[in-house]
């Protein structure tokens, strides 16, 4: 049989790889106009991190985990997300102690068992940024304006900013109260897992994906009736900032997001991908995470992106740059006298920053034509023995197909001046 990816992961290709060079670059750009700096973590953490960093009662937690027993006989996860893994660092090398607010960002892998449609994968990537130290609203609005605003300057204009408040420990105790005697009253229509989530997180009800389960919680009472006043005040506060900064956003009740340590603001940014609304973004204010794995009461807010399902949609929208990155030169080269000469050169080329490849199969130069042709060249030099014995080499322009004889150390320039 013959070995495949497993099921879920996806390779990148060399005619895709510049695509997500070009997603990744633009979100190190804005990342930098706002003030965030690269944090890289390990791919696996302790499994204790993921179940009370993101919550014992969560779908991730309880059936997507990619968990095992390492040699040592520890007990090892391959992180799901990322928001965890930060904020165990940031407790781990005393970032408390350093001027608040702190700002990272990270590029990750992250993997989750799940079923493997629309647009969700086992491997999938992320793009995400966090914010330590800021409790103040004018924070989730930035972080707001940071997401909005990469998706915008990609081109995406069709994108949907939904938010939320679920409110904090305060509030969260009389809504969870309503909720459960809610759910109580249709018991006998949840799914087995909701009736299990009944007592120990009734609000994971709320993002059940079964059809039974979601036609009830439609009208499940809604944690942003009630919010406290503190809570109630700071997404007031929240909805003026974006107001000032014209980020489109609509209220969106029923947001209650998949991971347990959220407080207060809740956001997703949605656009159809595949022919269904999907989240590429999603993240909110977590001002208990780090207490709870540990550290100090520092509140925290974030995101991530969804790597795949933002290429998709470029994509979908013919918003990706069109050309992969080729080389700029080949160099042909006739006989073993020339191959030699040919090394040189193209040392030559590259320290004058100009990618350049060279023959390495010895073959025709029709072949070399051909192939410098499919790797898409701009320019062909070639050298034969006759060129080497002058000192010169012939130079062709393959976009215009005109040539000239050049003298090698004017290759460079005619190059550069676009011959
Ligand atoms: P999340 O909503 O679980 O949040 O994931 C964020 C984004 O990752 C989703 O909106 C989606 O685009 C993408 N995503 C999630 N699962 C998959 C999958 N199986 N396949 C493909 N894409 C996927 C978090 O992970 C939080 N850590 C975000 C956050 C950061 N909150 C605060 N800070």
């Amino acid at each position: 049989m013959k070995i495949q990816a497993p099921k879920g992961t996806k390779d990148v290709l060399p005619e895709e790889s510049y695509i997500w060079q070009y997603v990744e670059d633009r979100f190190k750009n804005i990342c930098r106009l706002y003030g965030y700096n690269e944090v890289r973590f390990p791919t696996f953490e302790y499994t204790e991190l993921f179940q009370r960093g993101v919550g014992d009662t969560t779908d991730i937690v309880q059936k997507e985990m990619y968990t095992f027993l390492d040699k040592g006989g520890r007990s090892i996860t391959l992180r799901p997300e990322g928001t965890a893994s930060v904020a165990r660092l940031f407790i781990e090398h005393g970032f408390a102690s350093r001027p608040m607010p702190q700002r990272f960002y990270y590029i990750i892998s992250a993997f989750r068992y799940e079923n493997t449609q629309g647009g969700r994968f086992r491997e999938f990537h992320q793009f995400g940024i966090e914010n330590f130290g800021a409790k103040f609203p004018i924070t989730d609005a930035q972080v707001i304006s940071l997401a909005y605003n990469f998706f915008t300057s990609l081109g995406l204009d069709t994108i949907k900013v939904n938010i939320n408040s679920i409110g904090c420990p305060v509030c969260r105790g009389d809504y969870l109260k309503s909720l459960k005697e809610y759910f109580s009253d249709h018991k006998e229509s949840l799914c087995a897992t909701c009736i299990q989530r009944l007592e120990k997180n009734p609000m994971r009800i709320l993002d059940c994906k079964e059809e039974g389960c979601k036609l009830i919680a439609k009208d499940a009472p809604k944690p942003i009736d009630y919010l406290c006043d503190e809570c109630k005040g700071h997404f007031e506060m929240l909805r003026s900032y974006l107001d000032v900064t014209r980020i489109p956003y609509m209220v969106d009740p029923y947001i209650v997001r998949g991971l347990d340590y959220y407080t207060k603001t809740v956001f997703e940014i949605v656009d159809e991908v595949l022919d269904k609304e999907l989240a590429i973004c999603g993240g909110g204010r977590y001002d208990n995470l780090i207490e709870q794995i540990g550290g100090e009461a520092i509140p925290g807010i974030g995101f991530a992106i969804g790597v795949e399902r933002l290429i998709m949609l470029l994509s979908q929208k013919g918003l990706l740059p069109q050309t992969e990155k080729n080389p700029q030169v080949f160099i042909a080269a006739l006989g073993e006298t020339a191959l030699k000469k040919s090394i040189l050169i193209a040392a030559m080329l590259r320290n004058q920053g100009i990618s350049t490849v060279m023959e390495e199969l010895s073959r025709s130069l029709k072949s070399q034509m051909k192939y410098a042709d499919k790797l898409g060249c701009e320019y062909v030099l070639i050298i034969g023995d006759d060129e080497i014995e002058k000192g010169v080499c012939r130079l062709k322009n393959m976009k215009t197909s005109s040539e000239k004889i050049t003298n090698l150390d004017e290759v460079v320039k005619s190059i550069q001046a676009g011959f």
